[in-house]
Parts: structure tokens; sequence; C-alpha cells
């Protein structure tokens, strides 16, 4: 994987690190002893998205919002202007915690130069953060121009940290969606395994066309599939604990249904790719859920 230059520069300020050292092991104990639902909050499972990328909306919008309405008071001295853009600087604030929360939660479970630039981009959007609010203060003593010129550097600071943001996401694929660059599986059934080398109440991984499947049988006695590899951070799910009909991740203790697989528990917060299953003449059969083929993007 071939450096940017924000890589570059990240890659040059070792006390990234040693901040990373600091704070990390404090998040992860602080998320942990909110338990599974504040847990399960936190990464978004029960809305089906990471949450964090939907609120950093809120201060990028009123942010936004607010550096066009100071723009116009400034050109204009419209009162109700003006009161528009303290109105979305203070939105942008609130909004600018909700997203640190959830920013924070996200970056627990990274490490090496993920774990280094979401340093950075915390780092960078604290400062533009704390520049809104000194803005708001000025605002509020009477030095409005001050205050506009603090918000405006807040502002552009802020647009730093969120050009790191995207590099997270698609540079280092955090909170994408594993399963997505996994073949999709067979489109016709086709035979993985002898039926009686699936243990009752055990997991058995097999590849089929190049795709890791977990193979199990519920405590009905259906046999089902869902992909192998957590769509979280790739952790092998062959490897993890199984669950009354559920399997625990051994990476960061996400939870799936083995035959829907639906999210139970987070971080995870997309189902994993699902198979359709049959047993013929003593052979289980796989292919892939219609839900889950796509057509590669050429
Ligand atoms: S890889 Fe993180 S929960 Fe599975």
């Amino acid at each position: 994987m071939g450096e940017t230059i924000s890589q570059r520069i990240v890659e040059a300020l070792p006390f990234l690190d040693r901040v990373a050292e600091g704070v990390q092991p404090k998040v992860q104990e602080a998320v942990e002893a909110g338990g599974t639902t504040a847990r399960n909050v936190l990464d978004g499972v029960w809305f089906e998205v990471p949450l964090h990328p939907v609120l950093t909306d809120v201060p990028v919008g009123s942010w936004t919002a607010a550096l066009v309405f100071d723009g116009v008071d400034a050109a204009t001295g419209s009162k109700a202007v003006r009161n528009a853009a303290d109105a979305s600087l203070v939105m942008g604030i609130l909004g600018a915690f909700g997203a640190a929360i959830t920013g924070l939660s996200d970056w627990r479970y990274l490490s090496g130069g993920s774990r280094r630039m979401g340093v950075a981009h915390g780092l960078l959007n604290t400062v533009g953060l704390a520049l809104s609010i000194v803005s708001l203060i000025l605002r509020a003593t009477g030095r409005r121009n001050a205050g506009r010129m603090a918000f405006l550097a807040g502002y552009s600071v802020s647009g730093m940290a969120a050009h790191l943001g995207g590099e997270l996401s698609y540079h280092y694929g955090l909170r994408v969606d594993r399963n997505v660059f996994e073949g999709t599986g067979p489109d016709e059934f086709i035979p993985v395994l002898d039926e009686a080398e699936l243990p009752d109440s055990g997991l058995r991984r097999v590849e089929v066309e190049g795709v890791g499947v977990l193979l199990s049988r519920s405590s009905s006695g259906e046999v089902c599939a869902i992909s192998a590899t957590c769509n979280h951070f790739g952790g092998p799910l062959e490897q993890g604990d199984r669950e009354d009909d559920t399997v625990v991740c051994p990476l960061h203790n996400s939870r799936f249904d083995l035959c829907s697989g639906q999210v139970i528990d987070g971080p995870a917060v997309f189902p994993q790719s699902r198979y359709e299953t049959r047993v013929r003449e003593g052979k289980i059969e796989v292919k892939a859920a219609a839900e889950n083929v796509q057509e590669k993007v050429v």
C-alpha cells in the first residue's frame, strides 16, 4: 500500500503514538464500562450504520451554514442573519461533541498507521472545536470580528481533520464492510462437505470458489452458512466461540446469528453475507443468497 501525503506527515510525528498509548486503553475501558447496550449504541449496531459519519454531518453542515451567515452578516449587517450565524455555530459545537464520542469509540480498535492517523484527526478536531468555542465567547462579549476570525481558523482546521477522517475510511477501510471485497460465492448449489463431517454444535470453515464459508448446524438441525470472515475487521469466525445459534468473533467480540448473519452485538454493524444450503446425497451444498450477489463494478 503506497503512502499518501497525509500518511507521510503523520508518520513523521512520533508523539502521536505516545498519545495513542496513553489514551486508547482509557477509551477502551470507558466504553466497556458502559456495558453491551452502551457499546452497541456507540458502534451504531441498532441503526445498522456506523454512527460517527452520520453525526459528523451536524458540525460540518452547521458550521458551513455559520460561515455563510457570517459572510452575509458582514456584508449586510442583518441582525436576523447574525443570530442565524450564532445559532448555527452553537448547533455545530453541540454536534461536534456527539461526533467526538462516537469517533473515539471507533478509534478504540485501531493500531499502527490508522491509529496514528486517528490521533491526528482527533487532535485537529479538538483544535477546531476549541476555536469555535472561543469564537462563541468572543461573540458573546461583543468582539464579533475577532469571533468571526477565530471561527474561520477553526473551520479551516476542522476541514483538515475531516480530510484525515476521509483517509481513515477510504485508505484504511475503517468501518467498511469487509465481506464486500470477497467473491460472492457460487450462484448454483455446489457440494462443499460431507454432512457427517459437520458436528452438531461446532463450526466448520470451508473454501468455496475462493470464499471462506462458515458452516454450522442450528439447534433445530438446520444447516446454516455465513461468511467466515468477520465484516468488521476480517476476524476468522471459525476460531470464535459459539453461543447457542450465534458466533462471537475472536477479535473484538461482534456476535452474529449463524443462520441469518444478522448482528446481535457490535462493533460490526453490517450482517454477514449469507449462503443458501441444502443436503443432497449426504453432501452439504451451498450457493450465495440472492441478496449478496452483486455485479462487479468495472
Ligand atoms: S474483526 Fe472486529 S469484531 Fe470481528
